[in-house]
């Protein structure tokens, strides 16, 4: 009895339907390939799980996890012995242990069969196991017996090898549980490469025993001794993920002068910044001894990070101190350097020299892409997509972050649609061969590590599906229906973005926190931000309460949507919603002598007040398809045009709701019959 059906007519149907209904997952990212059977593995006192092949301690600790979270959703212990025997629940086959140290060349792939009486996870490597099993784990299902497996035939390998999250720890520090709960969620989501840009203007985070003062100076005591970062790159790889360390250079590099001066371009002191932005102290090209310290430090880090890729930064580079410094200018003449783009290439020849010495592969943002730079750099984008298709034809190998930057307060569907090779890509085979992947951008401006969960989770999930499965899967409403059971996923390994809101409020709004509540589900921060604009505030106001994408609104356009072509669902869904909006701003009047926080949330409730009027009024027209009169629809475009994006720039907090109400609104004044009283 195995009803099959493909991935490709997968519904948003839930799994609790009758046998018959039409088969559906909620995996993220999507396998390859899917095939479902309405068969179910119980998951219960009886389950044992076998090594038939390969064995060693990294599979072993990962079996174990695993274990730990069915165990989680079972409620009862489960047998830890992994015995090999072929007739056990889940059976693991693994023909070696791929890479020592994870590596981009790693072979990911894995087959997972789950049948009635056994599921069968067989992969190549360790790494490959490691993905089938968080997939197995996703295929996790509950009825009134229990927990199952659903029945599924899966083979399954990444589009990209090179799937990573950045995490800026210069701009605020964040501590070793914060990066190793964000490593957990990168597993559970199949990403393989934290990015960890270790030092900025706003602070230099790692112990150097042979530079101490880097650190020592550099740092607010907020570093990493060389004991943790052991044990980050030991913990990552123990989930199959690479660590690249980043130091950034020439720019953005002034904490490091506040211990060593000498260093930078310009004359001292130094200190670190506390603001955002491009700032001028920058490392002397032109000096011997600049490379000496280099080669010195760089040789001392690369025991630390076993990874192959070195990533030298190159971004942003601000030439000011270059142009101020008389030697350097004089330098330039006698070298032959006409700009400061050939004073930065002339800088990446020595500084990938150093890196090669130590046996690294250089990766650099955008701007070291120029005409003379060796092609066994790597560059990653994030200027613009297409910045990744000119370094392709030129024969680098790339990286494409553009798209990714979650510091942006954004929906997570404007992340998930933008591809490293878009359809309709002009590159050649070869050209595309060259594009490892991407990696999405959490730098750390508004981010503290109480607010770090809620500002990458759950949207890198999506951008995560994005980097592994194929491109044809980019339904964006089924994405948020799978988000939503994978956002909950992402809680079991300890990451609280579902909590983020309700606890931040609780704390500034007492026993009125649920008001609060009930508003950020409207709500987004403004669009690259929290509060305040510098290192040194706390991150604790309504601002950095709210998410980006609140849950309540996921696909709220594509409901309006639904509703304009008559689903009576949708529409009734969104009359709820139009309502809650109506109500806030009058209850917040009554508490806003008793929380400050209240009057900051009196624009954007008014806003809400307005949209939710018209959108209710718009669902009327429809429902009586009766077209609006002239002054209604005076009346909403002046609602809608309050909230375009030029009038808010000045609002901390803005609505989501816009876009759905703007569909309604058409689809109202696009009704056939005239007239209307309003
Ligand atoms: C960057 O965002 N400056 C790489």
């Amino acid at each position: 009895m195995r009803a099959t059906i493909q991935l490709v007519v997968m519904l948003s149907t839930p799994l609790t339907l009758p046998a018959q209904a039409p088969l559906s997952h909620d995996l993220m990212p999507v396998p390859a390939s899917v095939t479902l059977s309405s068969e179910q593995l119980r998951i219960d006192s009886n389950f044992a799980v076998a090594i038939v092949r390969h064995r060693d301690v990294r599979l072993e600790r990962a079996i174990t996890r695993t274990i730990t979270r069915l165990e989680g959703r079972v409620g009862m212990p489960l047998s830890r012995r992994f015995g090999s025997d072929r007739g056990a629940t889940l059976v693991i086959d693994v023909a070696g242990p791929g890479f020592r140290v994870p590596d981009p060349a790693e072979d990911e792939s894995y087959d997972l069969n789950v049948s009635a009486s056994q599921a069968v996870l067989t992969a190549p490597t360790v790494v490959g196991a490691m993905r089938g099993l968080e997939t197995f784990l996703q295929l996790q299902a509950a009825d009134g017996h229990g927990v199952f497996a659903q029945g599924a035939e899966i083979r399954d390998a990444p589009r990209f090898r090179w799937r990573g999250l950045l995490l800026d720890v210069s701009r605020h520090f964040e501590p070793v549980d914060v990066i190793k709960r964000t490593l957990d969620g990168m597993a559970v989501v199949k990403l393989n490469v934290f990015h960890w840009h270790l030092s900025d203007d706003q602070g230099f985070r790692v112990e150097s025993l042979r530079l101490p003062r880097l650190q020592q100076l550099g740092s607010d005591s907020l570093f990493y001794t060389q004991e943790q970062i052991r044990d980050i790159v030991a913990y990552a790889a123990d989930r199959g993920i690479r660590v690249m360390p980043e130091f950034d250079m020439p720019g953005h590099s002034s904490a490091w002068f506040v211990g060593y001066p000498n260093l930078a371009s310009g004359p001292g002191p130094f200190e670190i910044a506390r603001t955002w932005g491009t700032f001028a102290p920058t490392m002397d090209p032109t000096k011997e001894s600049t490379y000496r310290f280099l080669d010195t430090f760089i040789g001392e880090m690369v025991a630390l990070f076993p990874d192959h890729y070195w990533h030298v930064g190159g971004d942003e580079v601000e030439p000011k101190q270059w142009h101020e410094n008389p030697a350097i200018q004089a330098w330039m003449k006698g070298h032959g350097i006409a700009n400061e783009v050939a004073l930065h290439t002339a800088f990446n020849k020595r500084l990938f020299a150093i890196v090669q010495k130590h046996d690294k592969i250089p990766v650099g943002w955008d701007e070291i892409f120029q005409p003379d730079l060796p092609t066994a750099a790597v560059i990653q984008s994030w200027r613009s997509s297409e910045a990744l298709g000119a370094s392709a034809k030129a024969g680098f190998r790339g990286i494409l972050s553009a798209p990714y930057y979650i510091d942006h307060q954004k929906a997570t569907s404007e992340f998930y649609l933008p591809d490293p090779i878009p359809a309709g890509s002009d590159l050649t085979g070869a050209e595309r061969a060259l594009v490892l992947g991407g990696e999405a951008c959490m730098w750390s401006e508004y981010i503290t590590p109480e607010t770090i969960d809620s500002r990458i989770w759950p949207r890198l999930a999506a951008i995560a599906e994005r980097f592994w499965s194929p491109g044809s899967v980019n339904d964006v409403t089924d994405m948020y229906r799978r988000l939503e059971v994978t956002s909950r996923r992402l809680g079991e390994v300890g990451l609280g973005h579902e909590d983020h809101t309700r606890r931040m409020v609780r704390r500034l709004a007492g026993d009125s926190a649920p008001l609060f509540e009930a508003l950020l589900d409207y709500v987004r921060p403004r669009d690259f931000g929290g509060s305040g604009t510098s290192q040194m505030v706390p991150h604790t106001q309504l601002i950095d309460a709210a998410v980006a994408d609140p849950h309540a609104t996921w696909d709220l356009a594509g409901r309006a949507r639904r509703a304009g072509t008559g689903d009576v669902a949708a529409a009734t869904q969104l009359r709820a919603d139009f309502r809650r909006m109506t109500g806030f701003y009058s209850r917040l009047l009554a508490v806003k002598d008793r929380i400050p926080e209240a009057t900051d949330a009196l624009q954007v409730a008014g806003a809400l007040d307005q949209l939710g009027h018209v959108g209710l009024e718009a669902l009327d027209f429809a429902a009586r398809r009766t077209s609006p009169g002239p002054q209604w629809r005076v009346d909403a475009d002046s609602a809608l045009a309050a909230v375009a994006p030029d009038r808010m720039r000045q609002w901390q907090l803005r609505p989501v709701v816009a876009d759905a109400v703007r569909l309604l609104v058409d689809a109202a004044r696009a009704l056939p019959s005239p007239g209307g009283s309003l």
